[in-house]
């Protein structure tokens, strides 16, 4: 997937191993595919009254992730990362006070803030995360 809906002609990756035809995904969609896996998980255990299983990832992670071509730690993302890290790190908060449906959907909110701007293909699929 790209963040728009054109045929993305990157020029990025040079190595080319022979049984790789495809198009070799950034660092970056590579983490952002596992947080949508791993949110969706999150959703169905949410519904399903069941305590959600721990982040896999290292969040931090995103400070430093290569970004394909185009992308890169614009203004914008920088003034959102930080605060999705927070929310989406809150929905482990056992201690919490808000209830888990409304730190989960701030999270997936989180995501969407920054599409917004930074990346507008996915935000059909980041809004089915969301729990009504
Ligand atoms: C701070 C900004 C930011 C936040 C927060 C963010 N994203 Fe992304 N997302 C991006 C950018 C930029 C890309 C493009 C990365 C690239 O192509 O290297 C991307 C790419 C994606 C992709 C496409 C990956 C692919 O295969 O090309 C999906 C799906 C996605 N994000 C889902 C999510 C979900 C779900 C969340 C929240 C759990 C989230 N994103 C949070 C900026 C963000």
């Amino acid at each position: 997937m790209s963040c728009n809906n054109k045929v993305e002609n990157s020029e990025q990756s040079e190595e080319k191993k022979p049984e790789l035809i495809m198009h070799k995904p950034s660092e970056m969609a590579n983490m952002m595919n596992v947080l949508y896996a791993f949110n969706l998980q999150t959703k169905r255990q949410i519904l399903a009254g069941e305590t959600p299983a721990p982040m896999p990832l290292d969040l931090l992670k995103l400070h430093s992730a290569e970004m394909s071509n185009g992308h890169s730690r614009t203004a914008a993302w920088n003034s959102f990362v930080n605060v999705f890290i927070e929310t989406q790190q809150a929905v482990a908060d056992t201690l919490s006070d808000v209830a888990l449906k409304e730190r989960y959907n701030a999270a997936i909110n989180n995501c969407l803030a920054c599409h917004k701007t930074e990346c507008v293909g996915p935000i059909p699929k980041i809004k089915k995360l969301l729990i009504n």
